[in-house]
């Protein structure tokens, strides 16, 4: 395979969630795009709270990343005293936890900081210095992870390169690169044929919006179908493989993800299609015994009522609109982590990959 510098470079044009400049949060509005660039500047902790909630950031990791940063926001300039400045965060954190409660990586990151924050500090400089490089921590930790399940998949997608996708677990959804793309951009790099076929993903497009905004920004052959379209692909044989991201895995393997992630997980039961998700160990829960267990967050009604602010549904209709569904651990292939590629079984496989993480 010959590396391509042309695709190397599109790569590098690839659109950043969360920025952090001289201790000022951005966040890239995706509720915009592709429409739009518009960078939303953090000003205070309700800021990140809303852009977490209504999804100006989102995919899980990138939640986590904003949040670890959002915690800081505005508090450089404070005059409180260091045991203030202690109580403010874990309010603080208690609060952003509470914007969304799917994603596992909201509450890792959030807490992971808290624990920093409980040490000893001479004073509140050198605690919010010491939460800064945490926070910074957090982000470069998270664009290695991408890079390294990008080679951890590529060998799948070079043998399976007609991928299908649901929802976006791509640059937008992490700090670059992404989760679920990134072994689809590595094999694009190595100049493999990759084709990816993007779920529009209802309620609200995160494929059409954002995956297929990435893929075709950087060259990588796609085409967007909607949601119900999936199984008729596949029938045709158009598609060798789905490769989705997750929002929280529990330790015996179930996976939540976007709504639809289940139903083309039983269309690749019955197509006999592998079917793969790609996520960083910091999406594993060690504290989840079976998808059960997962809360999945229950969205606003008018998501489903509307499309794109415009409204399609009778006034007053009954309306369900759960933001995530759970996928068995049965019908799981393999989940590409930075670590390894772990296949089942999940029960023993994951557990032995916490294990390592945590130093057990
Ligand atoms: O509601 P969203 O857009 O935050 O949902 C995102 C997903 O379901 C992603 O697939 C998941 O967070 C993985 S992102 C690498």
């Amino acid at each position: 395979m010959t590396i391509s510098g042309k695709a190397a470079n599109n790569l590098k044009a690839l659109p950043r969630a969360v920025s952090w400049d001289n201790r000022a949060l951005h966040l890239l509005d995706q509720r915009r795009l592709p429409q739009e660039r518009l960078l939303i500047r953090c000003h205070g902790i309700e800021d990140v709270y809303e852009g977490i909630q209504k999804l100006a950031v989102r995919g899980a990791p990138a939640i986590g990343i904003a949040a670890a940063y959002g915690l800081l926001v505005g508090l450089f300039d404070n005059k409180l005293s260091l045991t203030a400045l202690k109580e403010k965060l874990a309010e603080r954190a208690e609060y952003l936890i509470s914007s969304r409660p799917t994603a596992v990586n909201l509450p890792w990151a959030v807490n992971r900081m808290m624990t920093v924050a409980s040490g000893e500090f001479a004073d509140t400089e050198k605690l919010l210095a010491r939460l800064e490089q945490e926070a910074i921590a957090i982000h470069q930790e998270d664009i290695k992870a991408c890079h390294q399940i990008g080679d951890h998949g590529v060998s799948l997608v070079r043998q399976y390169p007609n991928v299908l996708t649901h929802c976006n677990a791509g640059s937008l959804a992490v700090s670059e690169l992404g989760t679920a793309l990134a072994p689809i951009y590595r094999a694009y790099e190595e100049g493999v044929k990759v084709h990816v076929f993007v779920d529009e993903t209802r309620p609200l497009l995160q494929g059409a919006r954002l995956t297929a905004f990435e893929l075709q920004s950087v060259g990588v052959d796609c085409t967007l179908i909607t949601d119900s379209m999936a199984a008729h692909m596949m029938a045709l044989g158009a598609v060798d493989m789905v490769l989705v991201g997750a929002d929280r895995v529990a330790v015996n393997g179930d996976v939540a993800n976007k709504i639809g992630t289940l139903n083309i997980a039983i269309l690749c039961g019955y197509f006999d299609i592998p079917f793969y998700v790609a996520c960083p160990v910091s999406t594993i829960d060690a504290h989840t015994a079976t998808g059960m267990d997962i809360n999945i967050e229950q969205r606003n009604s008018v998501e489903v009522t509307h499309i794109m602010g415009e409204q399609v549904a009778p006034d007053g209709v009954n309306v369900a609109n759960p933001a995530f569904d759970v996928t068995p651990a049965n019908l799981i292939a393999g989940i590409i982590t930075e670590k390894r590629l772990v296949l089942p079984p999940y029960d023993d496989n994951l557990k032995a990959l916490l294990a390592v993480k945590s130093g057990l």
